[in-house]
């Protein structure tokens, strides 16, 4: 169906994972301190309940056992607050984590290709930027502290039984090795079961997205049973996944439980022994296994997150795919890499080519000067290349091949900001955002003040803002004030003029618009071109009737180029289009020599003649 975004390989994960912790080395020290101290003071009880122990039997009095007893209670309470304030610092550390997770999240789908995003279906991304995006966060703030402490617990508890006694130690360690295996064992398949999952919740999202925005024309092709067939298989492959993933959880789980039973019973009987035959004492044996017994719960708590560990580095694998590449090095000698300027407002195309993924090239090699001030028609059947190319100039795409520069940039390398101040591309689809008015035209300029702001209106012809009571405050979009089309066309106007581009491209903008509608926006319009450049993809031909010049494109190449006059003049397709059309009142024409029944209507119609 799609093309899915990429997904981060395993140790570009490990390298994003330590970039966070590096990130905030200060609150990772002062967790990793913090939790050492309370696991250290954990220890001090069954210790000195080994000694409660062995001191009894040598004959000890009861003050000496209140004494230590006293001392058993009081590091209880330090380890209880140490433990509090430690896991404070860390959920504190993992809540700033994740807005970084978070942010970088925004940035990076802000700044990926349109192009590889409508590739790739927005259903993926939005998954990304939702599921994934949380669980990944929620490990940080829930599941990363906790296993920190966990496993620095467990290994502090492992050091303290060797520490009383190896033989005893190296049995623990023995009786821990099915915990281990288990949790190899399910490591191992875990990652690709639930990448697995992940994908096929991205898939049924994209699949729900799709049925739901294209509800009418599900409707009108009567393609319910088809879409719902569809959804079916898509939830089916949902449920297969997650099926696997709970196989997965419920092996691990059911032998870890044995697990833990056997390095106990294993240190009772050896160190039984052991103190028959008198190597070790009994309290000991006895601080061993409690020690033992002890593990059990940083264990326990590691294993019921190693499993949203592993959700959320799938997670977090399918975030940082979105990662650029190359880990932005940084430039030269650390420098930022100066702002391309452009030196002029000349916009040359040399020997494009571009392909969409389908692979042929739809454009084979144009080469165009546009001069500043001109005023360019481009011309052309359906299918022939025009919106193609005006994506390009626009700096939208990147050509396969060839360059487009303005001003001997290339439009590709100029900053958002820059490039709004020289091309933008007026398409029939304007969107106004959920927001202000203000905040609706400041797209174009962020630091505009609110006179020019009224005067873009004014010129676009506007008056209407002026008559709402809350004037350039009023909320538009769902729930706010409505607007009509051609009021929505008026404000995209205004936008384009406070961002004052020296070029515009007016891709069939006012095509779709009903006659009426489309007079009060040609209106606005013309004030917008005043004293720009303008490239005018034009289906009416007195568009570039009255143009400086007029260019023809034909299946992907630039085949005619000069005046109308000239062109009109001629023996080519502008010429042969223009007789016809300006002699019969024919409503639709070929431009091709090819019939009419292969397809390839042309945009001339005299829609509104
Ligand atoms: N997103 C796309 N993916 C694949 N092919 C595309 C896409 N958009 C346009 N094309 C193809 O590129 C060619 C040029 O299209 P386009 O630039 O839209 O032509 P025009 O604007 O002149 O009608 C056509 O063959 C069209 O099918
Ligand atoms: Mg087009």
């Amino acid at each position: 169906m799609t093309s899915r975004l990429p997904i981060a390989e395993p140790a570009q994960v490990r390298r994003a994972a330590i970039a966070l912790f590096r990130a905030d080395k200060r609150a990772v020290a002062a967790i990793l301190v913090l939790n050492g101290l309370a696991a250290g003071a954990g220890l001090v009880g069954p210790w000195l309940l080994g000694r409660i122990i062995n001191d009894v039997r040598a004959g000890a009095g009861v003050s000496t056992v209140d004494r230590l007893a006293l001392i058993i209670g009081i590091f209880a309470i330090a380890q209880f607050f140490l433990t509090r304030y430690a896991s404070y610092v860390a959920h504190r550390f993992g809540e700033r984590t994740a807005a970084k997770v978070r942010e970088q999240f925004v940035d990076r789908a802000l700044a990926l290709p349109a192009a590889v995003v409508e590739r790739a279906g927005t259903g993926d991304l939005t998954a990304r930027g939702t599921n994934d995006v949380v669980a990944v966060a929620s490990t940080l703030r829930d599941a990363g502290p906790v296993v920190i402490i966990a496993a620095l617990q467990a290994l502090i508890i492992v050091a303290a039984v060797f520490a009383l006694d190896p033989l005893l130690g190296a049995c623990g360690v023995v009786g821990l090795a099915g915990i281990a295996a288990a949790a190899r064992w399910y490591l191992r398949r875990a990652r690709a079961g639930y990448l697995a999952e992940g994908a096929a919740n991205s898939d049924l999202s994209e699949i729900l997205a799709a049925t739901a925005v294209g509800a009418r024309t599900v409707e009108a092709f009567g393609l319910q049973q088809q879409r719902i067939a569809t959804c079916g298989a898509a939830i089916e492959e949902c449920r297969r996944t997650r099926i696997r993933t709970l196989f997965l959880r419920g092996v691990l789980y059911t032998s870890v439980d044995i697990s833990y039973v056997i390095p106990v019973v294993g240190v009772l009987l050896i160190g039984g022994v052991l103190h028959n035959h008198g190597i070790v004492s009994l309290g000991a044996v006895v601080a061993a296994a409690l020690y033992l017994r002890q593990l059990s719960q940083p264990l326990d708590t590691i294993l019921l997150w190693v499993d949203q560990l592993q959700t959320s580095s799938a997670s977090f694998a399918r975030v940082e795919g979105l990662a650029p590449d190359e880990p932005a090095a940084p430039a030269g000698n650390g420098a930022p890499k100066p702002r391309p300027i452009p030196v002029d407002d000349r916009i040359e195309l040399t020997d494009v080519h571009y392909a969409y993924d389908t692979g042929h090239d739809v454009l084979h090699g144009v080469n165009l000067t546009v001069e500043p001030g001109e005023r360019l028609a481009l011309v052309g059947p359906s299918g022939a290349g025009k919106t193609t190319l005006g994506r390009l100039m626009a700096g939208i795409d990147q050509p396969g091949s060839g360059t487009v520069t303005v001003g001997q940039i290339p439009v590709t390398d100029l900053e958002p900001d820059e490039l709004r101040r020289q091309i933008i591309l007026v398409t029939q689809e304007q969107h106004i955002f959920l927001g202000t008015i203000r905040d609706n035209l400041r797209i174009g300029a962020p630091t505009a003040t609110d006179d020019q702001l009224a005067a873009a209106l004014n010129v676009v012809g506007s008056d209407w803002v002026a008559d709402l009571p809350e004037g350039l405050d009023t909320e538009l979009g769902v729930g706010g004030h409505q607007i009509d089309g051609s009021q929505a066309q008026q404000l995209a106007l205004a936008r384009v003029l406070l961002a004052n581009p020296h070029t515009l491209i007016l891709d069939e903008a006012t095509a779709l618009l009903d006659p009426t509608m489309a007079r009060r926006t040609e209106r606005a319009l013309a004030a917008v071109l005043k004293q720009r450049t303008v490239v005018a993809i034009a289906h009416r031909l007195h568009t570039a009737h009255d143009a400086h010049r007029v260019a023809v494109m034909e299946e992907g190449r630039l085949i005619e180029l000069g005046t109308h006059d000239e062109l009109a003049a001629g023996k080519g397709h502008y010429a042969a289009l223009w007789h016809t059309w300006h002699g019969e009142p024919a409503t639709t024409t070929t431009m091709s020599n090819k019939p009419a029944a292969s397809g390839t209507i042309t945009d001339y119609g005299r829609a509104e003649e």
